[in-house]
């Protein structure tokens, strides 16, 4: 069905429709959005149909993101599947309107996924779309803040996109990524210079190694996805979050497919859909 025509574009319906006497512009696919999603390219669409349409009318969307949808937030998101092991649980912080959750485990169905977030309209809207796009049986929404969840919950791999400065984030992701695990903080420009205010407290926290950051390509010119890698080591963790929590996570393998490690600090990551 996409690019058909050999075309890069190809419109489709946006599926549903916010009113009957405005009708929503074509949402348009990019064709790379059939290899990124492969077989669940369907669903991919009913996702980008369901920001485009209910995302908005809840206000989990800005309507200007609508046009841009797949560029900016579905296929930027998915972009994260190349530092993903094989095979793993991924919890996703402040998943907002399932991003980058979602779109990963579309792009990703050896992954199993936690959606995390406190606000109650965007976890309804999370459990909704979970079983609009059968993804029930392997995606979890929880209803909590990440600090909440220290000693509770814990995964190899930990998202999180546009939640909150990395130092700060870490304090909340870290308890919660399992030994030996990672932290994937979807970040802009500003990676290389967050890690450098973030990395005093980290080490302090008993993080091994300065974090780094990683170009992850998302398939659009443009608009790869710059990711900072934070590695929770074998050690204990000093963080306040996790003082006085008792559970011991369990084993993980690093991350690490496919991501080319840059030093520098010029990308784009991707912003919320709506703050
Ligand atoms: C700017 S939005 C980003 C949403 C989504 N990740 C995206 O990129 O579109 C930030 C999200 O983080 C959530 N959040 C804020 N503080 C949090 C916390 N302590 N634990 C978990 N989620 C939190 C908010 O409710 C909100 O949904």
């Amino acid at each position: 069905m996409l690019g058909a025509d050999s075309a890069d574009v190809v419109p489709t319906t946006g599926g549903g429709g916010v009113s009957r006497e405005t009708p929503p512009p074509p949402v348009v696919v990019p064709a790379v959005a059939a290899d990124v999603f492969g077989p669940h390219l369907v669903q991919a669409e009913r996702y980008a149909a369901l920001l485009g349409t209910d995302g908005v009318v809840r206000g989990l969307i800005g309507p200007r993101e609508v046009p841009r949808l797949w560029e900016r937030h579905l296929l930027n998101s998915a972009a994260l599947r190349h530092v993903v092991p094989e095979a793993t649980h991924v919890v996703d912080i402040g998943s907002g309107a399932g991003l980058p959750g979602i779109p990963l485990a579309l792009a990703r169905p050896d992954l199993r996924v936690t959606l995390v977030e406190p606000l109650e309209r965007r976890y309804h809207f999370l459990r909704e779309a979970v079983a609009a796009l059968d993804l029930a049986d392997r995606c979890h929404v929880v209803r909590a803040r990440a600090e909440e969840l220290a000693g509770e919950l814990a995964a190899p791999v930990v998202t999180a996109r546009a939640v909150a400065a990395l130092d700060k984030l870490a304090g909340w992701a870290l308890p919660l990524t399992s030994t030996d695990g990672a932290v994937l903080a979807i970040k802009g420009r500003t990676a290389a210079q967050e890690i450098e205010t973030a990395w005093p407290t980290l080490r302090r926290w008993g993080v091994p190694e300065e974090p780094e950051v990683l170009t992850c390509p998302s398939g659009i010119d443009g608009e790869d996805l710059v990711v900072v890698r934070v590695l929770r080591g074998t050690g204990p963790l000093r963080t306040s979050t996790q003082a006085g929590r008792g559970r011991q996570p369990r084993q993980a393998k690093a991350a690490g497919r496919g991501a080319s490690r840059t030093g520098g600090r010029r990308g784009r990551g991707g912003g919320a859909a709506r703050g």
